[in-house]
């Protein structure tokens, strides 16, 4: 068996990787070795029977001996580790959910139902470096993937919907607090059936104004509001969760793009998006719209994205079944991938408009380095 070194295995994302890969039986295929930033020597977790004490995640010595390294410690520890255990010669397979290495030359973004033939040849020309994409770009993949891969779409837009959770769980903390905050300055008048409502969304608006609300995660509350703009500031008016959609989808693809990632000889997709936070947990919603390179019957454009991969399927576009369907509450825990909504816009018979959903810490960050891991396994 394969010794496979597991870095940020506490964190959320890793707790999600840690309980699908034991959904999945994966710790019996590997000897796992844990290791921590904080509690070296401590015991390894109940879940792994007979693996070693917690080593320490920057002795790289003890790093350098696995022949593969998960971390989903994030891209500070990616940014610090990486770069010095491979400047010492080694050569093992490091599998990362951080974005520090996903535009590297040398590295391939791993979404393997989209685009297991690039992950295939990276491996036999080894490359070393597998990473987990953006959530919003693997989620959105994994629904339309399938018109991607078939080459039909000429240009594509996603305007997003974003839960907390894709901030960290102490965004998600925050979220939930200001809404019982929210609750609590009005509940009275809740009880009280009578109560003017004017007055309740003066009260409403007057706690979210409220200096005193805790909103140092987001900087501005986002309880019953929502944040236009996710991560960094690029300067051209684009946001750097903007920027990923056109570079991580033409880079998963093995598709050619400006910069580093790009293949030579292939042309990209133009695909960009508008990223916006909302109050949800860790559902990413999507409003796509795309030009097609032709004019496909709806059906033939269904029966594409429901065949593309298991957990892709299509939501008629009706009223009850989207409302049931196609929503974070209905998609959270889930490794489904609704996508819904799917119709002819009035722009042209190339253009179609789909919604989709997805758990943002399964798809969106789990589930591709788990399965990356097994691929590596062989
Ligand atoms: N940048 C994403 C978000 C995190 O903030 O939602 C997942 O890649």
């Amino acid at each position: 068996t394969t010794t496979v070194g597991f870095v940020g295995w506490r964190g959320m994302v890793g707790s999600v990787l840690m309980q699908r890969m034991r959904e999945e039986g994966d710790f019996a295929g590997i000897d796992p070795v844990f290791f921590s930033t904080s509690n070296a020597g401590g015991p390894a977790p109940s879940f792994a029977e007979g693996a070693p004490a917690l080593q320490d995640a920057h002795d790289l010595e003890a790093l350098a001996k696995l022949p593969i390294i998960v971390t989903a410690q994030g891209g500070d520890y990616t940014k610090d580790v990486h770069p010095r255990l491979r400047a010492a010669g080694w050569d093992g397979l490091w599998i990362d959910a951080a974005s520090t290495l996903r535009q590297a030359e040398d590295s391939v973004i791993v979404l393997d139902p989209v685009n297991r033939s690039v992950i295939d040849a990276a491996l036999a020309g080894g490359i070393k470096d597998f990473i987990g994409g953006n959530c919003t770009v693997s989620c959105m993949l994994m629904g339309l993937g399938g018109l991607f891969t078939a080459g039909l779409v000429e240009w594509g837009t996603a305007m997003t919907y974003q839960a907390a959770s894709g901030g960290g769980a102490r965004h998600m903390r925050e979220l939930i607090s200001q809404f019982g905050a929210i609750h609590g300055a009005v509940a009275g008048e809740l009880a009280d059936p009578a109560s003017a409502i004017l007055e309740i969304d003066r009260k409403v608006l007057a706690t979210q104004q409220d200096p005193g609300l805790d909103a140092s995660r987001f900087g501005v509350p986002l309880a019953g509001s929502l944040i236009p703009w996710i991560d960094a500031d690029l300067g051209d008016g684009m946001s750097k969760e903007e920027w990923k959609a056109g570079a991580e989808t033409n880079k998963i693809l093995g598709l050619g793009q400006p910069g580093p990632g790009g293949v030579p000889g292939t042309t990209a997709i133009p695909f960009d998006s508008l990223c916006v936070r909302v109050g949800t947990l860790r559902c990413h919603s999507q409003a796509i719209t795309l030009k097609l390179t032709e004019d496909l019957p709806v059906a033939e454009i269904e029966r594409i994205i429901d065949a593309d991969n298991p957990w892709a399927h299509v939501v008629p576009n009706t009223k009850e079944d989207t409302v049931r369907d196609l929503t974070p509450v209905a998609v959270t825990g889930t490794m489904d991938i609704p996508v819904g909504r799917i119709r002819k816009l009035a722009m042209g018979p190339e253009y179609i408009s789909a919604f989709t959903v997805g758990d943002q810490l399964l798809w969106g960050a789990a589930e591709p380095l788990r399965r990356m891991l097994r691929i590596a396994l062989g």
